[in-house]
């Protein structure tokens, strides 16, 4: 994988997600321990654990961990964004590239928070990047889209994708789609678990103990999700393939049509989507008024 050269991160959080990024920068070599700088609100016990577990440099002080990094990355909850971001806007450097990775901030929210912030004199376009990924960070698969504000460059694109790349699969997406994948793939992992729920206890009703239906549950779900990956064929045609006239499997389907199986589903993305809109307008709302 390539690397990140000499450039120093900064992040701005310690929780699930950046430890997430952190893991999966140094395992694959992306980025030394020494590169990362670490920082929170104030839970020092966090920054103790992460500092062990991983030997990234960690500060009490967000001025002291971002004052001289190349790439910031925005790892706060998304409602603490603002006021994260108008604590280190005066003393953050001019050229650094901003990551953000919390949930239905926009770019023009952040870049807001950066150029009104009281004390801060730079008021120039920032190159700002919005990413969505998933919670399958955590062992580096997530599936994340990303969108770059117009001030980024090539260079830009390149050390995000890289850093992306480290705990997963990253696509560059327009903004306007983001709210798309986050219905679909952000949300994606709990349908996922929800389907998985919904075979386990099917196999427990046709005579299985839970033990073995959750282990023949976990290795189908895997085994097919391997199949897609290696882009064996398409799903239709995987599907087709298993599918014999009269059959188990075409009974079981038909079944799952009679419940309108496909229908369900891609209701159940359209929603998500839509509410990841409405929740994005409720915060660019609150940003604006606080
Ligand atoms: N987890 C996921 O799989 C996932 C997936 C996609 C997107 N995200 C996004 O990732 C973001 C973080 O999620 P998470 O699960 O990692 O949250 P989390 O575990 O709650 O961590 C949030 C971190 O933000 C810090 N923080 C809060 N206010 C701050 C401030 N003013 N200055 C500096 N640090 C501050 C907190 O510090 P203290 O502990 O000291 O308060 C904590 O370290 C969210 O915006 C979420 O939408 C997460």
């Amino acid at each position: 994988m390539k690397a990140l050269g000499t450039l120093h991160l900064g992040f701005l959080g310690a929780g699930a997600i950046a430890e997430a990024l952190i893991r999966g920068l140094t395992t694959t070599g992306v980025a030394r321990p020494e590169q990362i700088h670490v920082t929170n609100r104030g839970n020092r016990s966090r920054l103790e654990e992460l500092q062990l577990r991983y030997g990234v440099n960690t500060y009490a002080l967000a001025s002291d961990a971002l004052a001289h990094v190349d790439v910031i990355l925005i790892c706060t909850k998304p409602r603490d964004v603002p006021t994260a971001l108008t604590t280190i806007a005066p003393f953050v450097p001019r050229d650094v590239l901003y990551v953000s990775i919390a949930a239905g901030v926009s770019i023009a929210t952040i870049e807001s928070s950066l150029t009104t912030a009281k004390g801060c004199l730079d008021r120039s376009r920032k190159r700002i990047v919005r990413a969505m990924p998933n919670t399958s960070s955590v062992v580096l698969c997530s599936a994340t889209g990303y969108a770059l504000s117009h001030a980024c460059t090539p260079e830009d694109e390149a050390v995000v994708r890289t850093l992306l790349s480290a705990v997963g699969r990253a696509y560059p997406l327009d903004e306007s789609l983001l709210n798309a994948v986050t219905g679909l793939s952000g949300s994606g992992p709990a349908y996922v678990y929800y389907l998985a729920e919904a075979m386990t206890q099917g196999g427990i009703d046709v005579g299985l103990d839970p033990h073995t239906a959750t282990e023949l549950v976990v290795e189908t779900l895997f085994g097919a999700a391997q199949m897609l990956r290696e882009r064996v064929a398409p799903p239709t045609a995987l599907r087709k393939q298993v599918t014999s006239p009269n059959g188990t499997t075409m009974a079981g389907l038909a079944v799952l049509d009679a419940y309108s199986f496909t229908d369900a589903v891609r209701a159940a993305i359209k929603r998500a989507t839509e509410r990841s809109a409405e929740l994005g307008d409720e915060f660019t709302r609150e940003a604006q008024e606080s």
